[in-house]
């Protein structure tokens, strides 16, 4: 592809601003294809949110019309895919949110992001491990083995530890320090074990669909609708962190946009016929349970597949985590080459090519928080968080188009400004709708990150 003299001149002034100039210990590699890509997206997108948040949502929100819900969300997510793929073919770089708003509105919001996607990743690691670990003792238990409570419950529910969560946490520590193509093959072969449990739960439930089912579609009317879909708006956060991989891309401005755009539409696919098929085969109320898919088919008495659809759950699990994982320890390298964090701990090892110190204390960090402290009931913090970050990166294609007319765009949003003005709205729709409990986590959570900034601020002032 040609690039303009123009846009080279930003690119280089890009990096020179924002990335510093990189050391040779400081540069990734790169090895990802836009199927990769894609893998990637939907390895980090499908967990949780459908094998756990859906039936709580349609039994407790939404109702039948959690299908609508999931219609809302995708609308949020969509639009912002769409910006966040123009940014990351245009810009590039491993911050993903954290470089674009370094671009469009400099260091202080820069900080701001990227603090807050610290957040969205190290808790949804934390939070989905905590459900791994239940999900694990579940196929443990079929199979009839049983670990001591105390080494499966955390001190806030009465045990010592929360093991399972803190194991997998380190062994996914492993995979990613061992190199980032042994982690997207591992990725790649979980993520078909979880998209093959999803085409056997279709399969079985379309054959059991009832229509009367539907017939209080509206239970909670479009309150309902609005709050279930910020519950599980939750679902779908993943795709962006396929933008972090744009450094580690072998042509991140034909295969970014790809690699975004399509890991979203095929999980938003898979999430609209799963949720309708959910409440059409069974009363959405008996769907407030932990494990609603595999659930379904223990009512419709297939236990084998049942069985086989919690493992799929289990897989699904380990590559959001892993993906996430992925995305904390790149923004992170982006931002301590900034030294916005500490600048010794942006070095990449020259024999796995991965920055091995962050993955290193984040691998024990997170395992730490996993393994003993109730980080699942704030699991609603990610999602302030992520749609924050979705605002900011709609926000930042539409500044960036004036501030940067001049910029080579790969890849553009049709439309002008209208489909990220419309990512504001819905962001900032969903974000009105998630309780206040959780806004003051969040705003206290950004508080604590204004004064960290400040604070080296102040020292670098100093210093000078
Ligand atoms: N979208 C991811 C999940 O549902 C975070 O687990």
């Amino acid at each position: 592809m040609r690039v303009s003299i123009k846009t080279r001149l930003f690119r280089r002034k890009m990096i020179k601003d924002t990335l510093g100039e990189l050391m040779p210990h400081q540069h990734l590699v790169r090895c990802l294809s836009a199927f990769d890509l894609t893998l990637l997206g939907i390895g980090a997108i499908i967990g949780a949110g459908i094998f756990i948040l859906t039936g709580v949502a349609a039994a407790t929100q939404a109702g039948p019309a959690i299908i609508l819900s999931f219609v809302l969300a995708s609308m949020a997510c969509l639009f912002s895919a769409l910006s966040y793929a123009e940014l990351a073919a245009a810009i590039g770089g491993c911050g993903g949110a954290y470089g674009y708003a370094f671009a469009g509105f400099g260091e202080v919001f820069a900080w701001i992001i990227g603090w807050d996607l610290i957040l969205e990743y190290g808790i949804s690691v934390s939070a989905v491990a905590i459900g791994w670990s239940s999900y694990s003792l579940d196929i443990l238990q079929v199979l009839g083995v049983t670990l001591p409570e105390h080494l499966v419950k955390a001190p806030y529910q009465g045990g010592w530890i929360n093991l399972p969560a803190m194991l997998i946490v380190l062994a996914l520590t492993g995979l990613l320090a061992l190199g980032v193509k042994a982690s997207v093959r591992f990725n790649t072969i979980i993520v078909f074990v979880k998209l093959a449990t999803i085409a056997l739960f279709i399969a079985i439930a379309s054959r059991h669909v009832e229509w009367s089912h539907w017939n209080n579609f509206l239970p909670f009317g479009w309150n309902g609708i609005v709050s279930g879909a910020s519950l599980i708006f939750f679902a779908y956060i993943g795709f962006d962190a396929v933008s972090t991989a744009a450094e580690e891309a072998k042509d991140p401005q034909r295969d970014m946009p790809r690699g975004i755009i399509a890991s979203l539409i095929v999980c938003t696919v898979c999430y609209i016929i799963v949720s309708g098929l959910l409440t059409l085969v069974v009363p959405y109320a008996t769907l407030n349970t932990a494990s609603p898919v595999a659930n379904v088919l223990l009512t419709l008495g297939y236990n084998v597949a049942s069985s086989l659809i919690a493992i799929g759950a289990l897989a699904g699990l380990t590559t959001v985590m892993l993906v996430m994982f992925y995305g904390l320890s790149r923004v992170m390298l982006a931002m301590s080459r900034d030294k916005l964090l500490p600048a010794s701990i942006a070095h990449v090892s020259s024999r796995t090519k991965t920055p091995t110190r962050i993955i290193l204390l984040v691998g024990s960090l997170v395992s730490l928080v996993a393994a003993f402290l109730p980080i699942g009931l704030i699991t609603e913090m990610v999602n302030i968080g992520t749609l924050a970050a979705f605002l900011l990166v709609n926000l930042g294609t539409i500044t960036m188009r004036y501030s940067h007319p001049e910029l080579e765009r790969p890849f553009k949003v049709p439309g002008g400004y209208l489909l990220p003005a419309l990512g504001i709205f819905f962001c900032l729709y969903l974000m009105f709708y998630l309780p206040w409990v959780t806004w003051l986590r969040f705003l206290g959570w950004m508080l604590i990150g204004a004064l960290i900034y400040w604070h080296q601020l102040v020292r670098t002032t100093k210093k000078a």
